[in-house]
């Protein structure tokens, strides 16, 4: 008898092998992609693997959220893990699902909302700074200022009273290269295995009773226990910390950078920003839970402007079983490509595309599932700290706006850093004045 092979149906492509990477000219190769063969394409790396480029959002959708189980991490998370081991962003299958199972509760809105504290305190210090550089008539790095500011800000929600007794009690942050440098290479990775010494020390302190009365992420973390009851061990908290640190400093930290890039360059849209934080947010006492859900269109500026610069630019994944996609199969093995910064730019969808207009997020009644738009990704994976991602941005800009009056100091786009997350090429240099 002769077996009948049926031949895979694979999107349209072109003939020859393409190079795949995370970088620029991954970037403009699908870009290319996607002009020559439309919103699903096919492509063979040179190592003979069969790679899809996905751009039509209903299969996106069904890619992260219903078929989710049929695929895992794809090519380039090698590297992520060598810097966060086997954490929530890089495990897959049953390691991932107990993790995100013991890590969730963390998360909660309830949780999230002790935070905000913090939130208002990391705020205090930067206006500090700024308003020194004011005096000075000094202009500021934007770029790492709300590097810093993240960095400082999850370091505390992480660690509370051991940020100060223990992290930076040297003087020095010793997590500070991390917001300093921005490749994300061996000695990066080097680094945070020397830190990694400091962060068993402080788990040590924790599970023998010291400190910890407070909220904060590490204490949940240590409580968290799975359906057999086990706990994380040593070695799974030290994944898991990096993630967390890693995760929530960087994205939150390249995204306020493009806001006040945008901010500082669109007077209408800093007009509008500062009406509603004068009318809700009058002063640090007016921070709580109503009043900063209140900002809506302070979140409109943040959801447009992670339209444009999405941190996590291009998502990747390897098909571990057979699926179909539209008309055509994925055969187990394939690797698969989806970028929010193609689909938040492309005109099929989104009028205008490289426009910066906040507005477009106000049209209410717009069912969510019809907007191609996942900064956050979508589904099982979703971001777990984007509910506190917003709140720590929309109190940054409530809180500092109104001060300081940001005034560019290059009107050049600063240029994009095509690596793991979205960067500015160049950093940002603003001058602040005191309102
Ligand atoms: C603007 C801010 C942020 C953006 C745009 C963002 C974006 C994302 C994206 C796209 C993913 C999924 C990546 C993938 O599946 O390949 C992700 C996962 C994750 N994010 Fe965020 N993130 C942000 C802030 C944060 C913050 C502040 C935290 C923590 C406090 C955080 C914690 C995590 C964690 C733990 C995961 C892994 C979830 C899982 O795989 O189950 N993120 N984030």
């Amino acid at each position: 008898m002769t077996a009948v092979r049926t031949a895979t149906r694979r999107p349209p492509g072109p003939q020859e092998p393409v190079s795949l990477g995370i970088d620029a000219e991954t970037l403009a190769t699908l870009q290319d992609l996607r002009s020559r063969y439309g919103n699903m394409v096919s492509v063979e790396k040179p190592s003979g693997r069969l790679a899809y480029f996905i751009n039509d959002p209903s299969e996106v959708r069904r890619i992260l959220v219903r078929r989710h189980g049929k695929y895992v991490k794809g090519p380039g998370f090698e590297r992520v893990k060598m810097l966060l081991g086997n954490g929530l962003i890089v495990s897959d299958g049953d390691v991932w699902r107990r993790s995100r199972t013991m890590i969730q509760p963390a998360f909660s809105r309830q949780n999230v909302h002790r935070l905000m504290a913090v939130m208002v305190q990391c705020c205090d210090r930067r206006a500090a700074v700024w308003a020194r550089a004011a005096a000075d008539d000094e202009a500021i790095n934007i770029t790492s200022e709300t590097s810093d500011f993240a960095l400082e800000l999850i370091l505390i929600c992480i660690f509370g009273a051991d940020y100060e007794k223990r992290i930076i009690a040297g003087g020095e942050n010793p997590f500070a290269f991390l917001s300093r440098d921005s490749t994300r290479d061996l000695s990066v990775v080097m680094r945070v295995r020397q830190v990694r010494q400091l962060l068993l020390d402080i788990i040590a302190s924790r599970r023998n009773g010291d400190g910890g009365d407070d909220f904060d992420f590490l204490s949940v973390y240590l409580a968290a226990t799975d359906k057999n009851g086990g706990a994380f061990t040593d070695k799974e908290l030290l994944d898991e910390l990096t993630t967390l640190i890693v995760a929530g400093f960087e994205t939150s930290a390249n995204t306020l950078n493009w806001v006040w890039y945008l901010i500082s360059g669109n007077a209408d849209v800093e007009a509008e920003l500062l009406e509603e934080a004068g009318r809700i947010l009058p002063g640090v006492s007016a921070v709580n839970v109503e009043s900063v859900a209140a900002m809506t269109y302070t979140q409109q500026v943040l959801e447009e402007s992670l339209r444009l610069y999405p941190p996590v630019w291009l998502f990747t994944r390897r098909s571990h079983e057979h699926d179909e996609l539209g008309d055509y199969d994925v055969p187990p093995g394939t690797d698969i490509y989806l970028s929010p910064y193609i689909l938040h730019r492309t005109e099929d969808f989104w009028t205008d595309p490289d426009l910066f207009d906040p507005r477009r997020f106000a049209e209410a009644g717009k069912p969510q599932k019809d907007r191609p738009y996942f900064p956050f990704s979508l589904g099982p994976r979703r971001c777990l700290g984007e509910y506190f991602s917003f709140l720590e941005m929309k109190i940054h800009i409530g809180l500092l706006l109104p001060k300081f009056r940001m005034n560019r100091v290059d009107d050049r786009h600063p240029g994009l850093d095509i690596a793991i997350n979205l960067r500015s090429q160049k950093d940002i240099m603003l001058q602040p004045a005191l309102r």
